[in-house]
């Protein structure tokens, strides 16, 4: 992957398209150069001039005396390719392209980004942008943009794609008081993209919290690679807006209509420990939290609060979001009571009562803050008559020292009472926010990213014996011959089987007497399928026949099958009658594909059935690095799982035979890109064993 380092780092910068015009960004930017504290050359790059903010100007790169790290380009579109390979031939190894009018505007501009591309592979320059803001680094420091102001100096890295938010956050930090590491507006990525700068920011150690906005990702496997390797370094937060291309188009198998638009991103952040914000003040909470407090142990909260009403709020709000209330030890009980009035509820959430003063919430907080079976306590507090909100800060700050190894948030609910107590509360690193809700929120994401950093990594798919690629392809390239794009179930049979997925053996019969023929080969009982690409409701047309126990039942079968056929659909080409062996009924259940056009297979699993569509009890995870622990949590998040455990007294289903075929099955829809979609439903499950009934795949 790019190494960033002389890109965040430069000994040098040129700025092409310098100008003395103070409205022109490319006067902003040389201002932002030097006011930002860089300590490396600058050259101003501007044909007309000879001094730009009082640096010597020069006409073009290569006329520069030294060597140059880093351009920032600013000159018209028209220009920009002329501009970009002179660097190139002066061996400038970054640009940073702040011009618009590239692919943003349609097929012209598509062409040009495209051509500016290709300049930058040819010379190895790494590219931000086009058509973004520029990037700022803290620590270096350098700004190369035309934002105004530079933040504060912090932890965190903010990566966006959207240059308007880059702006507008910067603005807001400075009221807010929070620093960041750096700031980074993606553009168009037509080079380097979200994730070569979430593995720099992996690396560097003046980072402690990433945080994205993006709209897509185009190269979903390299997305997934790299965020699942910077999870495990420091928490990735990101808030995705839009929707992808491949859940909007029409979805012809069920699989394809569960999925909709989102899931695979959902699955992308879930596999690799991303946390998802769902709305812009969620994603910079959980920034505030994360940079400012300690990951917790475990996910037990204690509440302390000076009224009843909002104690409940939090209370409500922990169960809902998967965290528990923590119990407290008998001696925590014991000396919250020797302490406080007897009026107040010395157990979580711990009420203080009304009349609290600084003394009453040190007293609680020093108690419930040394409990071992506290994880992370948060302390609410509403104004009133005698309340101390800034001593009560004070205190805060003074017990925290002791325990930093647990997160301590406030939620001071009011405006102007609680003013001086927020500021000093959020001047010592511990998070206010108005409401108990945030707050919640943001422990309830610090928890779940310690339970994905706790886990050990998930070991890849064990290597399969019994898998026979050759006939997979034979297979396909034999359907594409007859320009068909759905198989017939017996080809999808065979297809599946020469992955180790046992699929009910089924034989395609031209003639009533062969398919008694194969019946007797197979044995009873068996079911009689027509053989369409076209017939999608075989039932409905009257061309399935089940149940069948004899050469006689199955030849005349065939027949009435073909009268159906003919009478309902005589213009539909029907290639014979599809003989299988009906299987002993299990569980019922669906494994799917449907392929996202950035993130690859995405697999379906739950309930399978007629049902499946109604009854919609089906998780997703991406084929991409799947390792057999996530496909037994795909397996355990269904309410499948409930009866494959043996519901009710019934036999348990055969876990491990459903996890090695979900494997199999991945490996297979990996291996092979040209297979688009597949549903495998029925799936029968066994308490030894499964067998795939019914196999429907497409390939493109
Ligand atoms: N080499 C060096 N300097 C040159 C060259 C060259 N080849 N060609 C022109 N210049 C000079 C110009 O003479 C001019 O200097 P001057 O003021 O002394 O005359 C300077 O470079 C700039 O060129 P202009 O033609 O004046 O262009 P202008 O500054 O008006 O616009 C810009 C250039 C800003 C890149 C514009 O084309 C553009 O793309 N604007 C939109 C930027 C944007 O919005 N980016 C996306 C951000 S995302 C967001 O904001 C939400």
């Amino acid at each position: 992957m790019a190494d960033l380092t002389s890109f965040f780092n430069p000994k040098s910068i040129a700025v092409i398209g310098a100008s003395k015009s103070p409205e022109k960004i490319g006067n902003v930017v040389v201002k932002n150069i030097l006011s930002s504290g860089y300590n490396g050359e600058v050259f101003p790059i501007n044909p007309k001039e000879r001094e730009i903010n009082g640096l010597p100007c020069y006409p073009t790169i290569d006329s520069v005396p030294k060597p140059v790290e880093l351009a920032v380009i600013s000159v018209p579109s028209s220009m920009v390719l002329d501009v970009a390979k002179a660097c190139g031939t002066s061996g400038v190894n970054n640009l940073v392209v702040i011009t618009a009018g590239f692919k943003e505007t349609g097929k012209e501009g598509l062409g040009l980004e495209k051509k500016l591309a290709s300049i930058c592979r040819q010379y190895q320059m790494q590219m931000l942008g086009p058509n973004c803001v520029g990037f700022m680094d803290t620590h270096t420091p350098i700004n190369a943009s035309f934002a105004t102001g530079f933040p504060l100096k912090g932890e965190i890295a903010f990566i966006s794609q959207s240059g308007a938010m880059v702006v507008s956050i910067l603005d807001w930090s400075f009221s807010a008081g929070l620093g960041f590491s750096k700031f980074v507006s993606l553009g168009n990525k037509a080079i380097l993209n979200e994730a070569h700068f979430i593995e720099h920011a992996a690396d560097d150690p003046n980072t402690k919290v990433i945080l994205c906005y993006i709209e897509d990702v185009e190269n979903g496997t390299l997305f997934l690679d790299t965020a699942r390797r910077a999870s495990r370094e420091k928490p990735v937060i990101i808030l995705k807006s839009g929707t992808s291309q491949a859940g909007a188009r029409a979805a012809s198998s069920h699989t394809g209509a569960l999925a909709g638009s989102d899931l695979a991103y959902e699955a992308a952040f879930l596999q690799s420990g991303v946390i998802r914000a769902r709305s812009m003040p969620e994603l910079f909470d959980l920034a505030i939290a994360f940079a400012n407090q300690p990951i917790p142990r475990g996910d037990r909260v204690a509440i302390i609060t000076n009224s009843g009403g909002p104690g409940i709020v939090a209370t409500d709000n922990i169960e809902s979001k998967n965290l528990k209330m923590a119990r407290f030890r008998k001696e925590t009980i014991r000396q919250l009571g020797n302490f406080l009035p007897g009026e107040s509820n010395i157990y979580n959430p711990v009420d203080v009562l009304g009349d609290a003063k600084a003394d009453r919430y040190r007293f609680a907080l020093e108690k419930v803050m040394a409990d071992p079976g506290v994880d992370s306590t948060i302390v609410l507090l509403c104004p009133g008559g005698v309340t101390e909100p800034a001593e009560t800060a004070k205190a805060m700050i003074e017990i925290r020292k002791k325990h930093l190894d647990k997160p301590l948030i406030a939620a001071y609910m009011g405006g102007e009472q609680i003013a001086e107590g927020a500021k000093i509360l959020a001047s010592a690193r511990i998070p206010c926010f108005t409401f108990p809700e945030p707050a919640i929120l943001a422990i309830s994401g610090m928890v779940r990213y310690a339970r994905f950093r706790n886990l050990p990594e998930g070991e890849a798919l064990p290597l399969y014996d019994h898998i026979d690629k050759k006939t997979v392809k034979l297979t396909i390239d034999q359907v594409k011959a007859e320009k068909r794009l759905v198989l017939l179930g017996s080809e999808a049979a065979k297809l599946v089987n020469a992955y180790g997925i046992p699929a009910a053996n089924t034989i395609l019969a031209t003639q009533p007497e062969e398919a008694a023929d194969v019946a007797d080969q197979l044995g009873y009982p068996v079911i009689l399928k027509v053989a369409s690409p076209k017939i999608m409701h075989k039932t409905d047309v009257g061309g399935v026949k089940s149940g069948l126990f004899s050469y006689e039942e199955v030849r005349r079968g065939f027949i009435e099958i073909m009268e159906n056929i003919q009478r309902y659909m005589p213009r539909v080409a029907v290639y014979g009658i599809e003989v299988q062996k009906m299987m002993p009924r299990g569980t019922e259940l669906i494994i799917g594909m449907t392929r996202d056009i950035h993130f690859g297979p995405l697999i379906a699993f739950g309930l399978g059935g007629i049902y499946v569509n109604l009854i919609k009890d089906v998780s997703f995870r991406l084929a991409h690095g799947l390792s057999l622990r996530e496909i037994k949590k795909l397996i355990s998040e269904t309410k499948a799982y409930t009866l494959l455990r043996g519901y009710r007294g019934e036999q348990a289903a055969d876990m491990e035979a459903i996890a090695e075929v979900i494997g199999r099955f991945s490996k297979l829809v990996t291996d092979f890109p040209e297979i688009t979609e597949v549903d495998i439903n029925p799936v029968f499950v066994y308490n030894k064993g499964v067998s795939a009934v019914d196999v429907k795949i497409t390939v493109s």
